[in-house]
């Protein structure tokens, strides 16, 4: 019987880069995207799949029983679930918590609901690194590091890694959690530091860099993420925390400067803001446990995925225009005051 793969958020950052890989990867099943298309939702990422059979698009909220009931409804009696769907940037939950309890812990009870209902096989709920708070200058995540998370999105992240477990633990639901540091690629919203660095950088524009800019992210290619949770879906224990991470730790200056000389722009164009409150100092994956029990690891090194990343943004002026008109320029003057 074919499976099908229901994803919420898929028409996200990593949700779209996930739906690709499905396509080549599992040709053959069918796949069911629900996706409210919030600011962050862009079906221009999806074009390349949009027309395929087997593929649907669901519009809807996963707040809303009976829009996940539908998105149900369009898949096949054999399924599984990937929950990718979240208020996903830390500036924004700063800004307004609200939306981000509603989506990310509402949200996520509501899918649980209906998934445990409808018997569904497998249910990856893809969440952060936050969740865990910060590092001093040593030291890594790992599966057991206690939760602290310290921004209104890592907390709402956090219940809802907690409200899989619950479900887990209390219904015998078959749920894995993903933990997965910063990614960068194609198609992430430009609010999030490599995306928007290589779009203001391309146009000559300030970047706005946070504090002493020596926070440090643990970066990480969406491809290598997707392929992971690919794994995870298909091998993982339910029940268990999988970190995922690249090992490869910089500094956000580090990354800023990086993407100037590439873009062949002076570093007089780094303006140094005020810093986020709050800021998590530094974040850094171990991933032994998904190596190990899953055969994963990442097949790209920054070196080589950091240029191919900009030059996607590079060739694709028209969607990164696109973006930032309208209600993005709004947020952007909130945020940066400018
Ligand atoms: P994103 O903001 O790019 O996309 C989120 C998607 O969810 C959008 O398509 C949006 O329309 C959809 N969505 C939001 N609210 C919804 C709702 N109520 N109902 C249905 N759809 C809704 O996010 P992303 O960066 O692709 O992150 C995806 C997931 O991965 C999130 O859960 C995030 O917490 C997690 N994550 C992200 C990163 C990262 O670096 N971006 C790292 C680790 C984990
Ligand atoms: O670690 C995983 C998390 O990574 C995900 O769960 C989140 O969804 C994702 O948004 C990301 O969170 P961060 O807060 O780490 O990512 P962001 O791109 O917003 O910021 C990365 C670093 O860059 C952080 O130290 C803040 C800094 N920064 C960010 C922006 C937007 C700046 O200095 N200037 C900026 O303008």
């Amino acid at each position: 019987m074919t499976l099908s793969c229901i994803v919420t958020g898929g028409a996200g950052f990593i949700g779209s880069n996930f739906l690709h890989l499905l396509a080549e990867k599992r040709p053959d099943w069918r796949i069911v995207n629900l996706d409210a298309l919030t600011y962050a939702g862009n079906l221009e990422n999806l074009t390349a799949i949009e027309g395929r059979k087997n593929y649907t698009f669901v519009h809807g909220d996963i707040c809303k029983t009976e829009d996940v009931e539908r998105a149900f409804a369009a898949a096949g009696p054999k399924r599984v679930v990937v929950h990718f769907a979240a208020e996903s940037h830390v500036d924004r939950s700063i800004q307004s918590g609200v939306p981000f309890v509603t989506t990310n812990v509402l949200g996520t009870q509501v899918l649980l609901d209906v998934a445990r209902k409808q018997g569904v096989e497998r249910f990856v709920h893809v969440s952060t690194d936050e969740v865990y708070g910060s590092l001093g200058d040593t030291g890594f995540f790992t599966e057991d590091t206690t939760i602290q998370p310290n921004s209104p999105y890592s907390a709402s992240k956090a219940a809802s890694d907690f409200l899989v477990r619950a479900a887990v633990h209390t219904h015998g639901f078959p749920g894995v959690t993903t933990r997965c540091s910063n990614n960068y690629g194609p198609y992430q919203f430009p609010e999030k530091l490599i995306p928007l660095m290589i779009a203001n950088a391309s146009e000559g524009k300030p970047l706005p860099v946070y504090g002493d800019g020596m926070n440090v992210r643990d970066w990480l290619y969406v491809v290598d993420h997707c392929e992971a949770i690919l794994a995870v879906l298909e091998k993982g224990r339910i029940g268990e925390v999988y970190n995922i991470g690249g090992h490869n730790e910089y500094p956000n200056l580090f990354i800023v400067k990086t993407i100037l000389k590439t873009l062949g722009q002076p570093e007089s164009l780094i303006q140094y803001v005020k810093d986020r409150p709050g800021h998590d100092r530094r974040y850094a994956i171990d991933a032994a446990k998904i190596e190990r029990e899953l055969g994963w690891r990442p097949r790209y090194k920054f070196e080589e995925a950091l240029p191919l990343t900009i030059r996607w943004y590079q060739s694709q002026g028209e969607w990164l225009q696109r973006i930032r008109n309208g209600a993005y320029r709004d947020y952007y003057a909130r945020q940066y005051g400018s």
